[in-house]
């Protein structure tokens, strides 16, 4: 009945297979300690930000949400900057700064579909290029160019089905992708469609909302009466690292009862993405989840942007569209991920002991605090 079947599916089906007939789960060779303070110091959030969520490439947006000229998202970066991505003449695709060049107001809200973005203070408007277009009471500027005064572009690039801002001195989303370009670019998401992004804001660091994201450890006790643990064999992953990445294979319940001979399927298994720094992509027979992180403010406080991104009918899944899948998986996240990813970052910010211990068993977590430790160790080093 089904026939989607992705590469990566087909490459780790025999894999965790084997793990589900075993009963157990790929281990990181040893349990790892983390700091509290990894979690709690706000010296360590500032250099989480410039050395880490500032110096690599970073996910804005899925192309799929700016199919056509003058779509565009409002969104904020890692560092708390509110940008404007927008395809603009040609197809492409711009990261604005959303500070209007007058005396600083937004130009834009939300997303939607524009040819110019107009400034509701003094009404300058800027086209889709961030070119300044309108300037009501222009003899008032009349000794400054117009042209000197368009929204500020930041570096970007679009591929593998993204807008990603990569800052200058960054080697470009290929280089820093290595040997998971071919993994991400396997799923060819700019053909997915976008749906429509919720974001969440937790009393939790960043890197704890990562975490949660990237082991299924906690699906038996968090998503027990939901299709998340129901669907899914928690505590079962395949695990493998692409320098600054990382995969895990999961297996979906049905992978319980097949006979030998079954064939791979997208149905049965889902693959997770942790893409350095702070993108978990959680790819499922329906579509893909994005779910990016960036602190908020404080090393307790973080927001989690959701996204989803369809390829698949969800009726077969039992669900009649897209609205009500998305419906259903929003509440997941916000009623059972939520709830435990708050409660962890309270006794993370209250424990009178020294570190949070991460399992053999959640060898994903462990990857992403290695390489944000490595990050912060070479920007000292260096
Ligand atoms: S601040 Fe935008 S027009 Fe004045
Ligand atoms: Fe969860």
């Amino acid at each position: 009945m089904l026939t989607t079947l992705s590469r990566p599916v087909s490459e780790l089906f025999p894999r965790v297979s084997a793990l589900v007939k075993s009963r157990r789960t790929e281990y990181a060779e040893a349990t790892m300690r983390i700091p509290m303070e990894n979690y709690r110091d706000p010296e360590i959030l500032r250099a989480e930000r410039q050395h880490v969520l500032g110096a690599s490439p970073v996910v804005l947006a899925p192309s799929a949400a700016l199919r056509d000229d003058g779509d565009y998202l409002t969104r904020q970066l890692p560092d708390g900057r509110s940008v404007i991505v927008v395809r603009g003449p040609g197809g492409t695709a711009r990261v604005l700064v959303n500070t209007c060049r007058h005396r600083g107001a937004r130009v834009a809200e939300g997303s939607g579909c524009a040819r110019r973005f107009t400034c509701a203070y003094h009404g300058w408007s800027y086209d889709t290029t961030g070119g300044l277009v309108g300037q009501p009471g222009r003899p008032g500027f009349d000794d400054v160019d117009q042209a000197e005064l368009g929204l500020t572009e930041l570096p970007s690039e679009e591929s593998f089905g993204f807008v990603w801002l990569v800052p200058a001195g960054s080697p470009g989303v290929t280089a820093h992708l290595g040997t998971f370009a071919e993994p991400l670019g396997s799923y060819d998401y700019a053909s997915f469609e976008a749906n429509a992004t919720m974001e969440v804001e937790l009393p939790a660091n960043w890197k704890c909302v990562l975490e949660a994201f990237f082991e299924t450890y906690h699906f038996p006790f968090v998503h027990g009466n939901s299709m998340v643990g129901q669907g899914t064999i928690g505590n079962v992953v395949s695990f493998d690292s692409y320098g600054l990445h990382a995969r895990l294979g999961v297996p979906g319940i049905t992978m319980q009862n097949l006979p030998e001979d079954a064939t791979p399927e997208d149905i049965h298994m889902s693959v997770l993405y942790f893409v350095y720094p702070n993108l978990v992509i959680a790819n499922t027979v329906l579509g893909c989840e994005l779910i990016e992180v960036r602190p908020a403010g404080s090393p307790d406080r973080s927001v989690l942007r959701h996204t989803f991104l369809s390829k698949v009918d969800p009726a077969l899944i039992g669900v009649h569209n897209n609205e009500e899948y998305l419906k259903a998986i929003r509440a997941i996240l916000r009623d059972e991920d939520g709830p435990v990813i708050s409660s962890s970052g309270g006794g993370i910010r209250d424990a009178a002991h020294d570190f949070v211990l991460l399992g053999r068993n959640e060898p994903g977590c462990q990857h992403i605090h290695r390489q944000i430790q490595s990050a912060l160790a070479q920007s000292v080093a260096g």
